[in-house]
């Protein structure tokens, strides 16, 4: 209530009127903010009472910084609806005029909070001030709504408006609508597909995002949805009945392929590849000493099982062969995805990963048994299994035979390892490799950093995943809780519980991760367990035990041992 005083004598509009009170706050929480699209009212009761999944995604939506703020990936259906009922509700415009800058001003409870909706400027401090979590809100503050209401249905409701309408306090200008307009209607972003609302966003545009880590190993095949999502630029859409691949740089020219003649000239291929971003856990990096690039935790990795044409079947065909063989070094793959001056994402592999029987390198048009998802790549991407994820195109374009590495940014300039004594004013692009074959990892999803254990327990279960680049296989993972001092072997599967262990893939071929999970006792007296992971692969690669002889500027390839500290709680009738 202080606060709400003070806010109310902060706002420039004095005391708002008192019908405003008489709505439930609970109400006004879950339909101003819910991110659930559920509009029946048996499902929000269902939501507010039992709902730890529901309750589990609006944390995963609101914990991400900027997950309520996705713009405009639909037009809603029922906007002009929406806009059309606004109008009943409130049929005249005696409010004052006000500029986008006067509404910016607005962007906090000491300033009053206010947001645009549909030419209307509504002081929402009040609102902000009486509801629980309600601070969230404040990353609309000083800008549109529409944005936070974009993916969900729940702002169709006439009750929600109504809500709204009472904290009407004036109208944008003209000129500034018009813009807010002209911005969404110019945005790149603005045909992005809808996506998962539990993800951890790390940036809205372009979209890039990360299961939460605590979901992340509860099953072997991550569904498509969850799947963590390393977009550069906006996504493309993609006509499959248009859409051709060129192949190039082969003798004989240029040959183009349809997603047909993709699925029906050659084989069908299903591999099961984890594919793992570069910067996955730069978070750790950022701690040592800031780097540059998407801040991600340790969940920017996932496995799948991936359908396509081989790409050598492919390359055989366009005329790939011994005399190639002699002057070709790479194959370059270009994406559709494009910024402003027209310039598409890139990226090769050595022709010898790509043209080898045991490379299984796909030109995917199914992930999971579904055609490819929109944020992976539809209709067809290449998957390079136990290569870094920036190789495996997306939105496949071009595939280039060539002497030469892509000359991309993202080759050339980015995903690249230097030395932890290397800053920007001394790095040199051009000194270090493109990373390829990434090396040996392992996280724990569980317990959380932070958690509690009970004594009571005895035991503490310890689970996460490991995986290795280049196909070698993790064949062991280090599991302490005293910080180093003693070591348990995990267990490892490769499938989920109750399933058959699948057979050890070829050797050179383990393109897929392993989960493990080990039950150590609590050891007796501590207050708290520093649990550590490490995993080793076929070829005795073992992870670095700390992060900063391993720090880089981009923070990429951030694989030392992964700690978690967790809390004893002691027993009541022991303490
Ligand atoms: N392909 C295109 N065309 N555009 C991209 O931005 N991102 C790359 C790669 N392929 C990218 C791309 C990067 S950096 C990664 S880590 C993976 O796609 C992520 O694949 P995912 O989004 O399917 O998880």
């Amino acid at each position: 209530m202080l606060l709400l005083r003070r806010c109310l004598s902060l706002t420039r509009f004095g005391p708002l009127n008192t019908q405003r009170s008489q709505v439930a706050p609970t109400v006004c929480a879950a339909h101003l903010w819910s991110s659930s699209s559920s509009s029946s009212d048996d499902q929000r009761s269902n939501q507010h009472t039992h709902g730890p999944s529901w309750r589990h995604g609006l944390a995963g939506l609101l914990a991400g910084t900027g997950a309520v703020l996705v713009y405009g990936l639909h037009k809603h259906k029922a906007e002009q609806a929406d806009a059309n009922r606004l109008e009943a509700i409130e049929p005249t415009s005696s409010h004052p005029i006000f500029s986008q800058e006067e509404v910016t001003k607005h962007r906090s409870l000491e300033d009053g909070v206010w947001v645009t909706y549909k030419g209307g400027v509504y002081d929402i401090t009040e609102f902000v001030a009486m509801h629980p979590g309600g601070n969230k809100i404040l990353l609309a503050a000083g800008g549109p709504l529409e944005p936070f209401w974009a993916l969900y249905a729940v702002h169709n409701q006439e009750h929600v408006l109504e809500i709204l309408s009472e904290y009407k306090v004036g109208e944008l200008s003209a000129e500034d609508l018009k813009k807010q307009q002209d911005v969404k209607s110019s945005d790149p972003y603005s045909s992005d597909p809808e996506r998962h609302p539990v993800l951890r966003i790390n940036s809205l545009k372009p979209f890039n995002a990360e299961p939460p880590a605590e979901i992340l190993t509860d099953n072997y095949i991550t569904p498509s949805a969850l799947f963590f999502k390393r977009n550069h630029l906006p996504v493309p859409q993609v006509d499959p009945a248009s859409y051709r691949l060129s192949v190039e740089g082969l003798p004989g020219g240029a040959m183009t392929l349809s997603l047909e003649d993709l699925k029906t000239k050659f084989p069908k291929h299903t591999i099961t590849a984890t594919l793992q971003c570069a910067g996955n856990r730069r978070a750790e990096m950022n701690k040592v000493k800031l780097v540059k690039g998407l801040n991600w935790g340790i969940a920017a990795i996932s496995n799948a099982s991936w359908s396509g044409a081989k790409l050598r079947d492919v390359l055989l065909a366009a005329g790939y062969g011994p005399d190639v063989a002699k002057w070709a070094h790479h194959v370059q793959f270009e994406g559709l995805d494009k910024d402003v001056t027209g310039t598409t994402y890139g990226s090769s592999i050595p022709i010898n990963k790509a043209v080898s029987e045991e490379g299984d390198v796909l030109l995917a048009y199914e992930m999971n048994g579904e055609t490819l998802p929109a944020d992976h790549g539809f209709p067809v991407r290449v998957v390079v299994p136990g290569t870094v994820g920036a190789r495996n195109v997306k939105w496949l374009g071009k595939i280039v035979v060539s002497a030469e590495e892509s000359n991309s940014h993202w080759q050339q300039n980015d995903y690249k390892g230097f030395s932890p004594g290397t800053d920007w004013d001394t790095v040199d692009f051009k000194s270090a490799p493109a990373v390829q074959e990434l090396p040996i990892q392992s996280a724990i999803t569980a317990p959380a950093d932070g958690a509690m254990v009970d004594r009571s327990e005895e035991e503490v279960t310890v689970q996460g995943y490991a995986w290795s680049g280049g196909g070698r296989e993790v064949v062991r993972v280090d599991v302490s809780v005293d910080g180093g001092k003693t070591w348990q072997v995990a267990q490892l599967r490769t499938s989920d519980k109750g399933q058959v262990y699948e057979p050890s893939p070829p050797p050179g071929r383990a393109w897929a991760w392993k989960l493990w999970e080990v039950t150590v006792p609590i050891p007796p007296g501590a207050k708290e367990l520093e649990i550590i992971c490490k995993a080793v692969d076929n070829s005795y690669n073992v992870q670095p035990d700390t992060v900063a002889p391993i720090w880089n500027l981009r923070g990429v390839l951030s694989n030392a041992w992964h700690r978690v500290t967790v809390k004893v709680r002691e027993d009541e009738d022991e303490e």
